[in-house]
């Protein structure tokens, strides 16, 4: 019985051809592929610069601190999300504060966050939850009256747009943050990338994401560099580099077929999804239904081929979170959610039958 699980990369022959013609390069990290990444990220998404990181947890991390996160400050996020979103903000020190979703989409609602705004709040962290982006118009406008800072957490999204415009391109937020962990779109094998249109920010994320270290002006002519800040090594290498650079020139290619599958599994299961809005055109990474008894789907579903997967328990209820003081209840619309979501399988390498195969399968669950 072939089985399946929710995610896969794709890798063909001109990934493989790239790896290893840099492995064989004079540079292995530190070297052109990296710079090469960051300006392809950069044509596609259509913001200014790209700092390639090792993750997108490390890029939400050197987001928060260009940011000037501090221990005294709140940040908002959703709880319907991977746990990076919210520790980003902890590693700095600061409070987490959910927003509860809304229903149809999964992705944070704007009223929800306006009601958890205080005059300690310093950034807002909307993450485009499956790939679909949130309405971001909406939550600048927020934040410009509050004076926040907004950082996109799209480990998922890209290739999505929202209103025309790429995820990605910073034009309704300081700075955007992508994964590209194998289960993405696109893969580095790890490794992720923060995009931004402010120089300023720019330059400090360049400086942590390497130890706080700074190499300027008379500096490039000697062995001179100084550290001016506590950075990281949150390094890419150019191995990762090339593969992403590799991979982006079929990005559309990826979304087309993921789009496809969507389509497929919209016409033919007829079960509760997410709604894709009028703003969006997604690069779906995940394809979640509702189901009435999940747990039960869950292991019916592993025993005919399909390990599926749930995303996600929401942050909130973590016992970390809940020692801070969160509980059960905080969120209803993202508990809810979150009793009955599983997410189908979605990667390019789905053929028609495959897709045939899964509806088949599933339908037969949903009779049970
Ligand atoms: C929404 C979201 N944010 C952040 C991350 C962290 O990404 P990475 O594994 O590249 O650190 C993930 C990873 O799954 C994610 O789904």
């Amino acid at each position: 019985m072939k089985t399946y699980g929710y995610g896969k990369q794709h890798i063909d022959l001109d990934d493989v051809i790239a790896v290893i013609k840099t492995l064989k390069s004079p540079f292995l990290t530190c070297g052109p592929k990296v710079k090469e990444f960051e300006k392809a990220i950069c044509d596609y998404t259509g913001a200014k610069y790209c700092v390639a990181v090792n993750s997108a947890t490390s890029g939400l991390h050197i987001a928060m601190l260009a940011s000037g996160i501090q221990p005294e400050d709140e940040v908002i996020t959703t709880p319907i999300t991977f746990l990076a979103s919210a520790n980003c903000a902890r590693y700095c020190g600061a409070k987490v504060v959910f927003a509860d979703i809304e229903k149809e989409t999964a992705n944070i609602n704007p009223e929800e966050i306006k009601k958890h705004i205080t005059e300690r709040t310093k950034a807002v962290i909307p993450v485009h939850f499956a790939g679909q982006s949130c309405d971001m118009e909406e939550i600048q406008k927020i934040a410009k009256e509050h004076n926040m800072y907004v950082i996109e957490d799209a480990a998922h999204a890209i290739g999505s747009e929202y209103k025309g415009t790429k995820v990605g391109a910073c034009k309704y937020s300081d700075m955007t943050v992508f994964s590209f962990h194998p289960v993405k779109t696109i893969t580095t094998c790890e490794g992720g990338a923060v995009t931004t249109n402010n120089e300023e920010l720019y330059k400090k994320l360049l400086a942590y994401r390497s130890h706080g270290v700074h190499k300027e002006g008379e500096m490039f002519h000697t062995w001179e560099y100084e550290m001016r800040e506590l950075g990281y090594n949150y390094r890419m290498t150019d191995i990762q580099a090339a593969l992403g650079i590799s991979q982006l020139k079929k990005l559309d290619k990826f979304k087309a077929r993921r789009r496809e599958i969507v389509d497929y599994y919209n016409k033919n299961l007829n079960i509760e999804h997410l709604i894709e809005k009028d703003f969006s055109n997604a690069c779906f990474h995940l394809y979640p239904i509702l189901v009435k008894d999940r747990l039960n789907f869950y292991n019916k579903a592993r025993e005919c081929g399909l390990n599926l997967q749930v995303h996600y328990i929401p942050v909130h209820l973590q016992p970390y979170y809940q020692n801070l003081g969160y509980k059960k209840g905080d969120y209803p619309i993202a508990e809810e959610y979150y009793e009955h979501c599983i997410s189908l399988p979605l990667y390019y390498d789905l053929k028609e039958g495959d897709l045939e195969t899964i509806v088949k399968r599933i339908k037969n669950l949903l009779n049970k």
